[in-house]
C-alpha cells in the first residue's frame, strides 16, 4: 500500500485550526437549518479501556475506507486499540456526542534525529459517515495538535492512501502542507 504523507501542520496553520474554542469540551451545531434549537454538544476526550469496545463500528469504517483492506481486521485492531492507549508517547481521543462515540484520532510522539523537538504523527483518524461534513474531524485534528504542541512538538504529520483523495482534501482543510512520500515494504 502506497502512502502519500500529506506533511506538517505550520505553526499558523495549526493557530487557525485550533480556532474555535476549547478542544476539550466543544460545543457543536448539530444542524444550520435548525438555528433556534440548543447546541448539541461535543466532547474531545481520551480513550479509556471501557471505550474500546464501542470503537467497533468506526473501526469497522476505517478498514472499508482502505482501497485494499485484505490484511486488516476488526478484533486485530481493537486490540491494538488497547495496547495504544497503554502507550506512554501514543494516544487515542474520541469524540462523543449525545454519549456516543462518533469518531475518534490516533497519533504519536517521536523523536527524529533531525529535528530539535519531537514530531507528531497522525496515524488514524475517522468520523462515522451519519457525522461527516460536521466539523468533527476538523476538531479531533485541532485536538490532536493541541496536545502535540503542549508535549513540545515542532510539527504534526499526517499520512493516508495516495487514492484516499477526500482524506487528502481533508487534511489540506486542516492546514497540512508539503509533498513528502511515504513508501512501505510490506514483511509479511
Ligand atoms: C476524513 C474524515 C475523517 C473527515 O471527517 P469529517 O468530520 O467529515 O471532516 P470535517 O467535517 O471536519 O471537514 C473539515 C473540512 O474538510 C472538508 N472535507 C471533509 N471531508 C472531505 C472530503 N471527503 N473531500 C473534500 N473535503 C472534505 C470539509 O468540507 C471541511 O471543509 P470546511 O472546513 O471548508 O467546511 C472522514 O471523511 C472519514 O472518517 N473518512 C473515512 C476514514 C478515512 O479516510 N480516514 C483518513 C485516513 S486514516
Amino acid at each position: 500500500m502506497e502512502n502519500n504523507r500529506v506533511g506538517m501542520a505550520k505553526k499558523e496553520e495549526v493557530a487557525s485550526a485550533l480556532k474555535g474554542g476549547s478542544l476539550t469540551r466543544i460545543s457543536h451545531k448539530k444542524s444550520t437549518a435548525m438555528p433556534n434549537l440548543p447546541m448539541d454538544e461535543m466532547i474531545i476526550e481520551t480513550a479509556k479501556n471501557n471505550d474500546i469496545n464501542e470503537l467497533r463500528p468506526l473501526l469497522l469504517e476505517l478498514i472499508s475506507s482502505i482501497e485494499d483492506a485484505s490484511e486488516f481486521n476488526v478484533e486485530t485492531a481493537l486490540e491494538n486499540c488497547k495496547q495504544i492507549i497503554q502507550h506512554p508517547n501514543s494516544y487515542i481521543y474520541i469524540a462523543r456526542m449525545s454519549k456516543k462515540v462518533v469518531g475518534f484520532i490516533n497519533f504519536t510522539i517521536r523523536k527524529t534525529i533531525l529535528h530539535k523537538a519531537p514530531s507528531g504523527l497522525i496515524d488514524e483518524i475517522v468520523v462515522a459517515k451519519t457525522h461527516h461534513k460536521q466539523g468533527i474531524g476538523k476538531k479531533l485534528i485541532a485536538a490532536a495538535i493541541e496536545k502535540c504542541t503542549k508535549l513540545g512538538c515542532c510539527e504534526v504529520e499526517v499520512s493516508t492512501e495516495i487514492t484516499n483523495k477526500g482524506a487528502i482534501s481533508f487534511y489540506k482543510n486542516c492546514g497540512f502542507r508539503g509533498g513528502s512520500v511515504l513508501l512501505e515494504y510490506d514483511i509479511d
